[in-house]
């Protein structure tokens, strides 16, 4: 269909450019340079992560003029803005941390609101980094006007003496420092090597696992989360996605025709295929949330629990974003998927066709082995549990991705800490032992609050050659980049006298990721004796938005949203 027969009486931006009463609005369009037909086309938000805090969205600026140039060729008005970015590489390891998981609901929020403000007609969000990408799908569903994903592409691999290094081996390398085992002047080297490139990190860590799912949930182009930041081929998928955008407007689809609980399955189940972060747990609850669809924790473990894992990616494996997409990209995963009957073929995509139909001309790659097989996959199930017991009554996650059999199972005397800091300078004195099972609480959504990662002990536990030497458990959260055997998003949180919050030092607990159960060996008697004894802790934020996060977020279990009580709205303003 051409866009220029889009009825524009039917579309939101009727009531900023429309008759005589909105001459001041068109006043200010032209102030920005508009001509009249741009004013009387359909307005289409380009809204960009872009920002110099990280790599991951350095290159969306870039990349947003190439979406501006499809949406204008295609008879649409682009106009940009910018949300907010918290990286988590960044700020991960100090108190910055808590402002990652927060931000991810101030970038839906600040998405919408603009959107609304301007009665734009339909969106195409651009998202590098591991809270923007969940973000920006969690508004496009909310807003349900048409709406198109584009990932800022990740970053390529560094070279350090002649081998391949990712921003893991750097997180490592602090661990090896701190035990004598690096110099300085190795760190130093290592440092200025291993991120040569705008994106994001490179592994399957959060942000490429939430762009797989872009691809699979329907929301994004085939092939258009693979091809890394640099690559000016991602210029063609924006222009591609600008232009398209413009056809969803024509067709009238929109994200929730798209994102339907068969969508989600089939999101979930190329995390698993492709042992991706366990955030995915959070972050999908939170984007089926928003269109009032229930599918927690839990339900994207069941699916864990029936997929073959057979993309061989790290942490867990060998092959990084840019290897994938070379192969064959994220349609090669699927495909194969497909074809083995673990996905719905039948689900809508921005392409206007069914995932099937859009994989109909993808085959198998044999000169390859980032993809198996689903015949012969690395392990017969995904990589990630959930996890129930006394301990956990609410539900965790554990993922499993890399860790053989007879290691997942693991019964050792707790090492308690109140916060990952003094966990962490812990682990760097070697004050733990092997077979530990550190605890670290008041780290969950409500409690940090923000539910920080614990990438900076659990990196300094593998640099020091322990990380499978103990376990770890938190009401926190773990990086995609996280190895080791650590247990996250346990429920409920210490915070609101979660169980987690009464251990002691010496409790035996037994973490069994076969039977999926978290148990400490105390009996409910003595559980309910401990829980009349203790007492909430005072919050650390006492004012500003992690406050307000505080007071209204949501168990881990539901994807820590902030509006958990409060149905999705079903009309779009679009319809109003
Ligand atoms: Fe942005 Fe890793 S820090 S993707």
């Amino acid at each position: 269909m051409d866009a220029r027969l889009i009825d524009k009486s039917k579309l939101p931006s009727r009531y900023v450019t429309e008759g005589p009463a909105r001459a001041p609005h068109r006043s200010y369009l032209y102030a920005m340079g508009l001509t009249k037909e741009q004013i009387h086309q359909p307005l289409v938000g380009v809204a960009t992560c872009w920002n110099e805090a990280a790599p991951c969205n350095i290159s969306l600026m870039r990349q947003a003029q190439a979406v501006k140039k499809g949406v204008a060729a295609a008879a649409g008005t682009p106009r940009e803005f910018c949300t907010i970015t918290v990286t988590d590489g960044i700020a991960m390891g100090h108190n910055g941390m808590r402002a990652s998981l927060p931000s991810r609901e101030v970038i839906a929020d600040s998405v919408e609101l603009t959107m609304r403000g301007h009665a734009y007609d339909a969106l195409v969000g651009m998202a590098g980094c591991d809270k923007s990408l969940p973000g920006m799908m969690m508004a496009m569903v909310r807003l349900n006007v048409p709406a198109i994903f584009i990932y800022g592409g990740s970053i390529l691999p560094g070279s350090f003496r002649g081998k391949p290094v990712t921003v893991q081996d750097m997180f490592e390398a602090v661990g090896k420092h701190s035990v004598g085992e690096m110099s300085d002047d190795d760190l130093d080297e290592l440092e200025q090597v291993a991120c040569p490139s705008a994106g994001a990190c490179g592994a399957q860590f959060t942000a490429n696992t939430m762009a797989t799912v872009s691809e699979a949930i329907g929301l994004a182009l085939p092939y258009s989360a693979g091809a890394p930041a640099p690559y000016e081929i991602r210029d063609r998928f924006c222009a591609a996605a600008g232009e398209m955008v413009m056809e969803l407007i024509a067709k009238n689809i929109r994200p929730r025709d798209i994102v339907t609980l068969k969508a989600l399955e089939n999101a979930a189940t190329v995390v698993a295929a492709s042992g991706g972060s366990t955030n995915a747990a959070l972050h999908l609850p939170a984007i089926a949330h928003e269109c009032g669809i229930k599918f927690d924790l839990f339900d994207v473990a069941e699916i864990f629990k029936r997929t073959p894992y057979i993309a061989d990616l790290k942490p867990g494996g060998r092959y990084v974003a840019k290897d994938m997409f070379e192969v064959g990209g994220i349609p090669l995963l699927m495909k194969t998927l497909l074809d083995a009957g673990f996905l719905h073929g039948d689900c809508l995509t921005v392409t206007g066709r069914t995932i099937a139909e859009n994989m109909a001309k993808v085959s198998w790659n044999p000169d390859q082995d980032v993809v198996r097989p689903a015949t012969s996959p690395i392990t017969p199930t995904g990589g990630v549990v959930g996890l129930k017991g006394n301990l956990a009554p609410e539900g965790a996650i554990v993922k499993v991705a890399g860790i053989p059999a007879d290691k997942q199972i693991f019964t050792g005397p707790a090492r308690v800490f109140d916060n990952e800091e003094a966990c962490f300078e812990a682990v760097t004195k070697r004050d733990y032992k092997e077979g530990d099972v550190l605890v670290i609480r008041y780290e969950g959504p409500k409690g940090g609050p923000g539910m920080r990662e614990m990438l900076s002990t659990t990196a300094a536990l593998y640099g020091q050659g322990m990380g499978d030497k103990v376990a770890l458990i938190t009401d926190g959260r773990f990086s995609g980049a996280t190895r080791g055997f650590c247990i996250g998003h346990v429920g409920p949180e210490a915070a609101i006298g979660g169980p987690i919050g009464l251990l002691r030092d010496g409790d035996l607990i037994t973490i069994d990721a076969i039977k999926g159960t978290l148990d400490v060996d105390l009996s409910d008697e003595a559980l309910t004796a401990r829980r009349a004894e203790w007492a909430p802790r005072p919050s650390t934020a006492t004012s500003g938005y992690l406050w307000k996060y505080a007071q209204g977020v949501g168990p881990a279990v539901g994807g820590a949203i902030t509006h958990p009580g409060g149905a999705h709205e079903t009309k779009s303003y679009a319809d109003l």
